[in-house]
Parts: structure tokens; C-alpha cells; sequence
């Protein structure tokens, strides 16, 4: 699919949403409320993610990006890191067999140099493992930071075409987006967040510009497919105008 930018073009209105960004919040709080460690939380989640994933290539969505690692989430204590990336290792080992057989091409996007050599491997073993497929692109967004993302895709821009730092007035957003680490996807056209709070958290912050924003209190280890499906039936009753007047809309359901 080419990328297209919604603040420049309507998407088609589908049943559901081709691109679905999440921040898998509150693990923690889950561990805490059954005095559990927060690490039981993070194990926890983890299956969540397994039944998130299942679910979407059931009802045909494209692209899932989830929000594992921020870049600010090294300021954890370094028992709860640690957990952390063993559990992505483990992740990594045990689901790349099924996610191949599913048909789901998994990406790792962030800064993936600050991870230890045999991870950054695994990451790229997992990769090429599944690059064939495409019935759902899966992106692992991991010692991720929007701004990160945007200050990676500027310096890229200036080193590919060192030319436009003299006419700095020839570039417009589509050169720098080309160089965002999820150039490949469109942009979300639904962001959930579980947990509670209602704040981005420096995920892509370039790319929900226009996304429908979806707040649930659920924690993440209790997100469910029905849980997901309620966000889409949200997502399916909003009206995107994109800066338009609802009269200037395609019939609901039509093709832009
Ligand atoms: C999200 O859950 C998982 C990561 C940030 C890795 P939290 O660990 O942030 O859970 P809460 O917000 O403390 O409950
Ligand atoms: C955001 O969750 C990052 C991930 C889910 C990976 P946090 O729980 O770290 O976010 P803040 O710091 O509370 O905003
Ligand atoms: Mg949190």
C-alpha cells in the first residue's frame, strides 16, 4: 500500500482501520492491584499482545504498531529494564515461528543501537524471517521517541541530499516523512492507549497529527479482542474531515 498522508488526502472510509498505533500502558498497575511484582505485569501483557495481533489479522488490518520501549524508559529501575529485554528476547524466540506462519511481517523500529549485540541479531534474524509476508505489518516500536524519530529523519535527509541545506526552502513535509523510520506505513488512522492516562508520551509524534485518539481506563494485561473491537466501532462512528466541512465528505463508506 503507498503511504498516503491524511492531512493531505481522505482515506477510504473501511470497516476497519488499516493502520492501528497503541501504547500498551499499565502493566504495572495491574501487577500492584494483585500485589504482584510490576514485572508480573509486563509477562502478563505480553499475552495480550499475542491475542492484539491475532485479532487484527483476523479483521484484515494492515498495519499494527506497538509502543514496547520509549526512549525515556530507561530512567526505570534496572531490574524492570532488565525484565524487559529478556522478555523481548523471549518474545522474539518463541512467537517469530507463528507470526511467519500467520502471515505477519514483523519491523523493529527506535534507536536499536543502545541494545546489546546478540538483541540487535534477534531483532534482524525476526525481520528477515518474515519479510515475505503482508498480510499484517507488526511494528515493535522499541527504544522509540517521536522526536528521536523526527531529529533521525532530518539528519538522514541532510546526508542523502546534502544540497537541501543550502535551499532549505525546497523541502516540504513529504521529503522529511520519507525519512521517518515508518515511512513504509501510512499513517495511523487509530491510536488507543490503555491504562488511563490520556497523553502521547513522545510515541510518533509526526505521524498521529490527524489520527483518531482512543483513551480506555483498561489496563494492558486486561485488553481483550472484544476490548479492541469496542475502539474500533468508536473509530467507525467518527467523522474525519481533516480540516474539511462535513459536507464537503464522500458519502460515508464510499472511496475518497
Ligand atoms: C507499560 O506499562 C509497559 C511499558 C512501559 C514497558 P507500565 O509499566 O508503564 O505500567 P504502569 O503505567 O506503571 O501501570
Ligand atoms: C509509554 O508508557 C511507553 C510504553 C508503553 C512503551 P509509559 O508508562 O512509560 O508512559 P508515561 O511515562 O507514564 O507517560
Ligand atoms: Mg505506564
Amino acid at each position: 500500500m503507498k503511504p498516503v498522508s491524511s492531512t493531505q488526502e481522505i482515506p477510504a472510509v473501511s470497516a476497519v482501520p488499516a493502520h492501528v498505533a497503541i501504547i500498551m500502558d499499565g502493566n504495572g498497575r495491574w501487577a500492584v492491584n494483585r500485589h504482584l511484582p510490576r514485572t508480573a505485569g509486563h509477562v502478563k501483557g505480553v499475552r495480550t499482545v499475542r491475542k492484539v495481533v491475532e485479532y487484527c489479522v483476523k479483521s484484515n488490518v494492515s498495519h499494527l504498531t506497538l509502543f514496547a520501549f520509549s526512549s525515556e524508559n530507561w530512567r526505570r529501575p534496572a531490574d524492570e529494564v532488565s525484565l524487559l529485554m529478556r522478555l523481548f528476547v523471549q518474545a522474539l524466540d518463541r512467537e517469530v515461528a507463528q507470526l511467519k506462519q500467520q502471515g505477519v511481517r514483523l519491523h523493529v523500529v527506535g534507536d536499536l543501537s543502545k541494545f546489546d549485540s546478540k538483541l540487535q541479531g534477534m531483532i534482524l534474524h525476526a525481520q528477515q524471517t518474515t519479510a515475505e509476508n503482508d498480510k499484517l505489518h507488526l511494528t515493535i516500536a522499541a527504544n522509540y521517541g517521536g522526536r528521536w524519530d523526527v531529529l533521525q529523519a532530518t539528519k538522514a535527509m541532510l546526508e542523502h541530499s546534502p544540497e537541501l541545506a543550502k535551499d532549505p526552502s525546497v523541502i516540504d513535509e513529504q521529503t522529511l516523512a520519507s525519512h521517518l523510520c515508518m515511512s513504509w506505513a501510512p499513517e495511523p488512522d487509530l491510536f488507543i492507549r490503555t491504562g488511563g492516562e490520556q497523553r502521547i508520551s513522545n510515541f510518533l509524534i509526526w505521524q498521529l497529527a490527524y489520527t483518531e485518539l482512543y483513551f480506555t481506563d483498561c489496563l494492558w494485561p486486561d485488553f481483550s479482542a472484544t476490548k479492541l473491537q469496542e475502539a474500533f466501532d468508536w473509530y467507525q462512528a467518527r467523522e474525519r474531515r481533516f480540516g474539511r466541512t462535513s459536507a464537503q465528505l464522500p458519502t460515508k463508506h464510499s472511496v475518497a
